[in-house]
């Protein structure tokens, strides 16, 4: 990562996008540059970033061109979500000191022209960082993925692959409530220890040193009812050979194929009307209406210790690059965040 030299009185750094990633990204796409503090006029907010969330679609927007989110623009910086405090503020709906999160540049502060896109942290439903964690974007998809479109019935069997991630974790404690036994995929045998005992998946195996079609067989020895799929690839093509007539297929993601320079394809798509499964493609920002009724339900349970969210946390916001491409190669357990200061 290149860096550009700080100038005298200039204090405030923040990262660029340099160049565009083909294939995998690593850190020559980013520049951290200081610039000048930012001030307010009126209506404004300076908000101090507190967490900084990264998350596998901002590959997607580096690239050239849009996915489903707009691209990030060249020389231009990066932007995730993020919560922070409001140092200074010219607009009557916030006050110093308030936690709000929304979508802000990889900066340690900016300003939010007349507040907008900012949205206020209620402090009664958990420490802020939830607002982009368990009690936001990735706790939301988990829920509409695992309940609502994975539609579990007691008994069922639920494969989920990612299951030490962000969504993973959640999507699986989800289903469990829903009374579905739970099966995981994860790329590390710590990963797989994490999701059997902190997030009470039944069973769990490590795709990187087991053959799938074995672990699946031995684990869903029923087959699988709903696959919540987080990767794409190879671990779709297996739950395509091991699910049920009549499964369902939330399908999330598929980071296998984010750095790909080609697109290899689905093997096996026959048994979509061979087992007449439905397949559901899932993009969280259709459901945000849903947020606040989410919150109310599930901010209990975290609050109570009835379900576990672990949070994997970088120091600096100088490491958010190396960070976002660690998280990729699957290096985080969690949900990896970046904070940027102190609480
Ligand atoms: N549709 C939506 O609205 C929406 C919203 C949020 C997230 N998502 C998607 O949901 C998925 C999970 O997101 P997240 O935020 O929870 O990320 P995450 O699971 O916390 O982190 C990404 C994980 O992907 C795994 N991975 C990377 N390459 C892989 C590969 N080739 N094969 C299998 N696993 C691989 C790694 O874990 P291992 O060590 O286990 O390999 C890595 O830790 C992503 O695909 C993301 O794009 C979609």
């Amino acid at each position: 990562m290149s860096q550009t030299k700080p100038e005298q009185g200039l204090t405030n750094a923040r990262i660029l996008l340099d160049k565009r990633p083909v294939g995998w990204v690593d850190e020559s796409c980013f520049l951290i540059e200081d610039c000048a503090e930012p001030s307010c006029g009126p209506q404004d907010v300076l908000v101090q970033a507190v967490w900084l969330s990264l998350d596998p679609y901002l590959r997607g927007r580096m690239n050239e061109g849009a996915s489903y989110a707009p691209g990030f623009e060249l020389g231009k910086p990066m932007v995730s979500r993020v919560v922070g405090r409001i140092l200074q503020s010219k607009n009557p709906r916030f006050n110093e000191g308030d936690y709000v999160w929304g979508f802000l540049d990889w900066a340690r502060r900016s300003v939010v022209s007349r507040g907008e896109g900012l949205h206020r942290i209620d402090p009664t439903l958990g420490r802020p960082s939830l607002a982009i964690s368990a009690l936001g974007m990735p706790g939301l998809t988990a829920w509409v993925g695992a309940i609502e479109l994975g539609r579990p019935l007691p008994g069922d069997t639920v494969y989920i692959s990612s299951a030490a991630g962000a969504v993973g974790q959640l999507a699986g404690q989800f289903a469990k409530r829903a009374g579905a036994r739970v099966v995981g995929s994860a790329g590390s045998d710590e990963k797989v220890d994490f999701a059997l005992a902190k997030c009470g998946f039944d069973a769990a195996f490590n795709y990187k040193t087991r053959n799938m079609d074995d672990a699946l067989r031995e684990l869903c020895p029923r087959g699988i009812d709903v696959y919540f799929d987080n990767v794409g690839g190879s671990t779709l093509e297996a739950a395509l050979r091991h699910a049920n007539v009549g499964a369902r297929f939330p399908i999330c993601g598929m980071i296998s194929e984010y750095n790909a320079v080609d697109e290899p394809g689905i093997k096996g798509m026959q048994a979509m009307f061979a087992k007449r499964i439905v397949m559901t493609g899932l993009l969280v920002s259709d459901h945000l209406h849903k947020l606040p009724a989410y919150q109310a339900r599930v901010a209990p349970w975290f609050r109570n210790g009835e379900m576990y969210f672990h949070e994997d946390i970088v120091q600096g916001l100088e490491r958010a690059p190396p960070a976002l491409i660690g998280m990729m190669k699957g290096e985080a357990i969690g949900k990896r965040l970046v904070q940027i200061v102190a609480e």
